[in-house]
This record gives C-alpha cells, sequence and structure tokens, in this order.
C-alpha cells in the first residue's frame, strides 16, 4: 500500500487474518544511551528513519478453539522456525496483555524476514520491534475497530515498539522522529517518540546513509549491558546535560538546514557515545581498527575538499556515512575506492532517509 497511514489503514477489514507491515531501522544523530524503568530514555535523541535496511513481518491470527492462559505463537525468521526468537517475543507479549487484551484469545503465526543480511552487524531490533508493533496496532483494528485516526494508531505503535526495544520507538515516524522528554520541546515525552513533522529543511530531503559494514562479528558487550553500565559511569549526569543541549542545537539545524553544525553534533555524539563505553566499569570498546580507519580517512577527506561528508556510529565497530543528495556523485566515489576496501567482502548497505512504515498488500 502507498499513500498516507491513514489511507493505508483504511484498506485494513474486519475479515483479514493477517496483516504485514515494512518498517525501517533508524539512525540515531542524537543518541539515546542510559536507560532505567521499562525501557524510559535517560535523555531525549532524535533520528533519521531510514529506508533500505527494513524488516517486514507478518503476523496471522486464528481464534483459538479452546481459551487458556498461555500466548501461544510460532515464530519464523526468513522462512524457517525460530525457537530461541519465539522464545523473546512470547515473553514480549505476555508483557502486554493489558495493552492488547486478544492476546490469549489467537494462536499467531509470526513471520520477519530483514532486507539485511542478519549477521551483517547491523542492528535488526528497531526495524523488528517497529514492525511487529504496527502489526499487533493492527490487528486491534481489525478487531475492535480502534484506533480509528492515525495519530493514535502511531502513537500506540510507538510506545509498544518502545517496549520490545527503545530506539524502535522511532522508526514508526518518517523522516526524523523524535523520542524522550525536553522541556523546551513540545510534546516530547519518554514514553514514546514523536514525528519532526513537515519542519525538516530541503537541504536533508534525500539525505544519504551509506552503512559500511566494518563488522559482521557478534558484539563482545550488548546494548542492554552497555544502557546498563551507564547507571555507574562518573560522566553520565554531564552526558545527559550534553545530550540535552545537542537535541535543540540539532533540531536547529535540521530546520535550518544547516548541515556543517548538523555534521559536527553527529560526529561529537558518535565519539561521546563510544568513549562512553571505553570509560564504563569495566571498560570496553565496540569500534575496530578499520572503524577508526575510515574515521580517520573521512576527516581527512572533509579538510582536503570542504564536502560536507560526516560519519557517526551506532553501538557497534560499523560506520555510517551521511551526505547532502546533491554532492553524492563527488562523494560516492571517494567510499567506493577509498573506504569499502575496509568493509567485510566489501559490503555497504547505500541507505537514505526514509518515508517511514508502510501495510504491505
Ligand atoms: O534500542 P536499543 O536498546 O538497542 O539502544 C540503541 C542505542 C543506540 O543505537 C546506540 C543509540 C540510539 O539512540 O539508537
Amino acid at each position: 500500500m502507498t499513500g498516507s497511514i491513514d489511507d493505508q489503514l483504511s484498506s485494513l477489514s474486519s475479515s483479514q487474518q493477517s496483516v504485514t507491515w515494512r518498517s525501517p531501522s533508524n539512525i540515531a544523530i542524537v543518541k539515546y544511551w542510559g536507560k532505567h524503568g521499562v525501557q524510559l530514555p535517560r535523555n531525549p535523541s532524535v533520528s533519521f528513519t531510514l529506508d533500505a535496511a527494513h524488516t517486514d513481518t507478518t503476523v496471522s491470527f486464528v481464534e483459538k478453539v479452546s481459551k487458556d492462559d498461555e500466548i501461544s505463537i510460532d515464530f519464523y525468521f526468513e522462512g524457517a522456525p525460530n525457537e530461541a526468537f519465539a522464545n523473546k517475543i512470547a515473553k514480549f507479549l505476555e508483557g502486554l496483555h493489558s495493552e492488547f487484551s486478544f492476546l490469549r484469545d489467537y494462536e499467531f503465526k509470526i513471520e520477519s524476514s530483514n532486507s539485511f543480511p542478519h549477521s551483517s552487524g547491523i542492528a535488526s531490533s528497531a526495524s523488528a520491534m517497529s514492525a511487529l508493533a504496527l502489526c499487533l496496532c493492527s490487528i486491534e483494528k481489525i478487531l475492535t475497530g480502534w484506533p480509528t485516526d492515525s495519530t493514535d494508531f502511531l502513537n500506540k505503535a510507538s510506545h509498544i515498539a518502545r517496549l520490545g526495544s527503545g530506539s524502535a520507538a522511532r522508526s514508526v515516524y518518517p523522516d526524523v522522529a523524535i523520542w524522550g522528554a525536553h522541556e523546551a520541546i513540545d510534546d516530547s515525552t519518554d514514553l514514546q517518540a514523536i514525528p519532526f513533522d513537515n519542519q525538516l529543511h530541503e537541504a536533508f530531503k534525500g539525505y544519504h546513509d551509506d552503512i559500511l559494514i566494518v563488522s559482521a562479528d557478534e558484539k563482545s558487550v550488548s546494548s542492554r549491558a552497555g544502557h546498563a553500565l551507564m547507571e555507574g559511569n562518573p560522566y553520565a549526569p554531564v552526558r545527559y546535560e550534553q545530550a540535552n543541549r545537542n537535541m535543540i542545537a540539532t533540531l536547529e539545524a535540521l530546520k535550518t538546514g544547516d548541515i556543517l553544525k548538523f555534521g559536527k553534533i553527529l560526529e561529537e555524539e558518535a565519539m561521546t557515545l563510544h568513549a562512553l563505553m571505553m570509560c564504563s566499569d569495566p571498560s570496553y570498546i565496540l569500534m575496530k581498527a578499520g572503524t577508526l580507519a575510515v574515521i580517520e580517512k573521512v576527516r581527512a577527506f572533509r579538510e582536503e575538499t570542504y564536502l560536507p561528508l560526516y560519519f557517526t556510529l551506532d553501538a557497534g565497530p560499523n560506520v555510517h556515512l551521511l551526505y547532502p543528495d546533491e554532492v553524492a556523485d563527488q562523494i560516492w566515489p571517494f567510499i567506493e575506492r577509498e573506504l569499502v576496501p575496509h568493509c567485510v567482502g566489501g559490503k555497504v548497505i547505500r541507505d537514505r532517509i526514509g518515508a517511514g512504515p508502510r501495510l504491505l498488500d
């Protein structure tokens, strides 16, 4: 389905017994790092919604013959049953009973696949959890008629996605999403993300994010453990203040089209994230030699050419390279020649800022 979310939702019919959503990953500009309670962020964050890196999830549901108190799911990842994921999702759904009263009355078959290889080192939790949340909200709409409008629908989908994986809350909105309460940002809340709503300057339309797969190995420290280590990190309070300041400066840059200011904050946030890891107790490093080699080359390229190529990092070694579409012809040949050789098997995902999730026929 194409068209607005309202149009897409109006195509749902009360007789349907399965629903499929395609939901994208996102890349944080100001990073969420540190959480408390049930997936509540220690600081606000803002991200670009991506496009090429996405998850397709289908949830089929049939009414149980005899009612019991169990959550019943079959889970297939890339076409094959996957018990480890099934257990994780069953546990997640157990916690959602108060959100969706139908969960124990149906048998669910969940089929999920990613547009990028699972072993590519790209975190799939944001796209996977947002796709699942959108499916669950659609089933609620099919069974009960609620939510009637797209605002309520996306509010709930973002809230449910957050309970699965914090950063997933941001994936339900097009272009730019904000998650976490900030006193100067209207409607911002820790409970769900909100859209940036048509405030994005033209300069950022079609913005590129080439994701360099520097290592596809499993991370030595998970994001969950990384968030937890922030609780004892002596720099945490200063970091949370910095994130609050960077939110305002980033939103301003996104509105005014200040690509240089945007790039400066983008890199500061990436380096801060990894510095926080290095000064955690115990200390750990997720960057690899290839990550540093790419960073040095990007900075040297910028000094030489004055072209606005900037990098960011997630909680891992892979490098996201962000740049405007209008200079893509000048920047891509450099990436291909100088940086792609640092990738495992030459793997790079050429992504862009994206239009948000889509209901598939
Ligand atoms: O959503 P989680 O719990 O996987 O945490 C993601 C944290 C970062 O990707 C490092 C930053 C972010 O805001 O996406």
